[in-house]
């Protein structure tokens, strides 16, 4: 089910290396996934008799554990018909260059809708972006292909509607969370990466659609190298009975460095070790026992 499941971006986790995933969390009744993002791993831990607590800083996040993932089950709800509306995309510049009429269609599903309506307008959105980047609008697209779009999702995420098992989601930073929360979880980390420049794609390059969907401006926090080495003794260092982190060749901090950081720390030697080859760079993921 879970390689199926797309609303755009889709992390960084990849999807042969589920089956290993489910081996390491076993039959856990308590996941913690740190960084929500899409909430593709979080689809696929979904389980009965499992809870998953979920984190993120994009409302994206929110609205999929909120309005999809927990959403009652059937009756089916039926997609919105269209109508136009003054809201954050028409009185701002929206994504870059968006028509008037998009705009305000986007603000009329922003507005009207549920948080399912904004899942299915946020994928739409990313589709009709410049190169999917979700920053400008791409210059072939007109409202049209955002109504197709925005109805497609809405047919297709149904099957995403009302998962099997207990979701909690916090809209926010996983560093804010309360040490209690990791007791007895499994600790699921996948950090953003920093691999161009000095920042991550997220923080900057998902604000005009976090925006549009929260029909506020919102602000998300910048993801350095100077974060990850500041934030992440937090959650290594918490009280979890497993965490296993991913990380990736070719991004900064290097795997090797993050590693000899977390024995420094006085975590736990990793019980397992998992790398995989993708696209020239090496994926890693420590998985690390408290007991
Ligand atoms: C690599 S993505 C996670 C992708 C995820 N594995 C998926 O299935 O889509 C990293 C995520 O970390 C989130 N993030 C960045 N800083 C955060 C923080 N302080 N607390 C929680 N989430 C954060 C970003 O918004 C982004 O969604």
């Amino acid at each position: 089910m879970a390689s199926d499941y797309s609303i755009g971006f889709t992390g960084s986790t990849l999807d042969e290396i589920m089956p290993w995933i489910d081996d390491q969390v076993g039959d856990t009744s308590k996941v913690v996934v740190a960084m929500a993002g899409s909430g593709k791993d979080i689809a696929h831990l979904a389980r009965y008799g499992r809870t998953i607590v979920s984190f993120d800083t994009q409302e994206i996040s929110r609205c999929v554990v909120d309005g999809m993932f927990r959403a009652a089950p059937a009756p089916k709800s039926p997609p919105l018909t269209l109508g136009t509306l003054e809201g954050y995309a028409t009185s701002t510049e929206g994504l870059g260059d968006m028509p008037a009429d998009a705009a305000g269609a986007a603000d009329y599903i922003a507005v009207a809708g549920d948080d399912y309506d904004r899942v299915c307008l946020f994928y739409a959105l990313v589709r009709c972006s410049l190169m999917g980047r979700g920053q400008v609008w791409g210059r072939d697209k007109t409202v049209v292909d955002l109504e197709r779009l925005y109805r497609r999702a809405h047919e297709r995420l149904q099957a995403w509607r009302s998962l099997p098992g207990t979701f909690e989601h916090h809209k926010g930073s996983v560093f804010d969370a309360d040490p209690s929360v990791f007791d007895d979880a499994v600790l699921f980390v996948d950090t953003p990466k920093v691999v161009q420049g000095n920042r991550d794609i997220y923080s900057s390059g998902y604000v005009r659609l976090n925006s549009i969907i929260a029909q506020a401006p919102v602000e998300l926090p910048r993801w350095s190298e100077d974060t990850f080495w500041r934030d992440m003794p937090h959650l290594w260092n918490a009280p979890y009975d497993r965490m296993v982190l991913f990380h990736v060749t070719g991004a900064r901090p290097e795997p090797r460095a993050v590693f000899d950081r977390m024995l420094e720390d006085g975590v736990p030697r990793p019980s397992t070790i998992g790398s995989w080859k993708h696209k020239g760079r090496t994926d890693v993921a420590w998985v690390v026992d408290r007991s």
